[in-house]
């Protein structure tokens, strides 16, 4: 209409312009509504979006729990406690006759050198294991006893996935008149079927600690494939718990407990590897 507008008459022009007018009034109009209703609607999408129910319950904050070490350890120790061992505690930092001589352990051995072991001074170490427990448990004691002391040790090692300069060990002992390998080995059989179950069974590899005779490593059948092999195990079956064996001779005197009158035992097991296969 635009286009032929010039050759009209002045009437059919105003008329043309009129409804020329009326036209973008209705376009407009109509744009007009369309934005306004798009807008509503956007408010009403943010509004749902941004709705607090009120009568929600409110977030649970989660509580934390122990740190897997600890929650082993006291699973270990309520085993211990169950089968008459007491908890004891003792020092970090020994001096020699606690660390080495009291256990049996000769000048020449290489636990003694500061290549292994954490000196603070001359005499004075961070113990390297748990089986320092046994010379105070005897010391103030005195048999027949069972003592099971849980704790850190430490080791001059460079940390890497499997290797910690500091670490956990628990020490059992027991001390009585005519205990022989066989309670030690019904003890250990006992002990890993409490912890990992009934089906669990122990094999004793003969080995050698200075402050036992004889000596053995205790391995248990896999708790996770029950010893058919799977990659907790390294496809053996069986995984290393820690040493054992028959407290020797000369530890007893060197706390003056007569291996005439006394014999006993004791093992020592790890618990971060240990904690680090149960807990994945
Ligand atoms: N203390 C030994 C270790 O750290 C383990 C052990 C404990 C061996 C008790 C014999 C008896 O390897």
């Amino acid at each position: 209409e635009m286009k032929t507008l010039g050759g009209l008459s002045p009437e059919e022009r105003r008329a043309a312009g009129q409804r020329l007018n009326e036209l973008k009034n209705y376009v407009e109009a109509e744009i007009e509504k369309l934005q306004s209703g798009f807008a509503a609607k956007r408010e009403a999408e943010q509004l749902g979006k941004e709705r607090i129910d009120v009568t929600l319950p409110g977030r649970r904050i989660r509580p934390g729990h122990l740190h897997p070490i600890t929650l082993l350890r006291q699973k270990i120790e309520d085993i211990f406690v169950s089968m008459g061992y007491e908890i004891e505690d003792g020092p970090e930092i020994e001096n020699d006759f606690y660390n080495f001589d009291a256990l049996n352990i000769p000048a020449s051995h290489p636990a003694r050198s500061p290549q292994d072991t954490f000196y603070i001074s001359e005499r004075l170490a961070l113990r390297s294991q748990t089986s320092t427990m046994q010379i105070h448990a005897m010391q103030k004691r005195r048999p027949p006893l069972r003592v099971a002391a849980p704790g850190r040790v430490f080791r001059r090692d460079t940390p890497d996935a499997t290797h910690n300069p500091m670490f956990y060990q628990v020490e059992g002992l027991l001390i009585d008149r005519g205990v022989t390998l066989g309670d030690l080995k019904g003890t250990v059989e006992e002990f890993v079927r409490l912890l990992f179950g009934p089906e669990t069974r122990t094999r004793f590899r003969p080995s050698y600690f200075p402050f036992v005779e004889p000596g053995a490593e205790i391995d248990y059948t896999c708790f996770k494939c029950g010893g058919g092999g799977c990659r907790v195990c390294k496809g053996s079956g069986w995984i290393e718990m820690g040493g054992s064996g028959m407290v020797h001779p000369n530890v007893l005197r060197a706390v003056g407990i007569d291996p005439e009158e006394f014999t006993g035992f004791a093992f020592g097991l790890g618990l971060d590897r240990l904690c680090a296969l149960m807990y994945g």
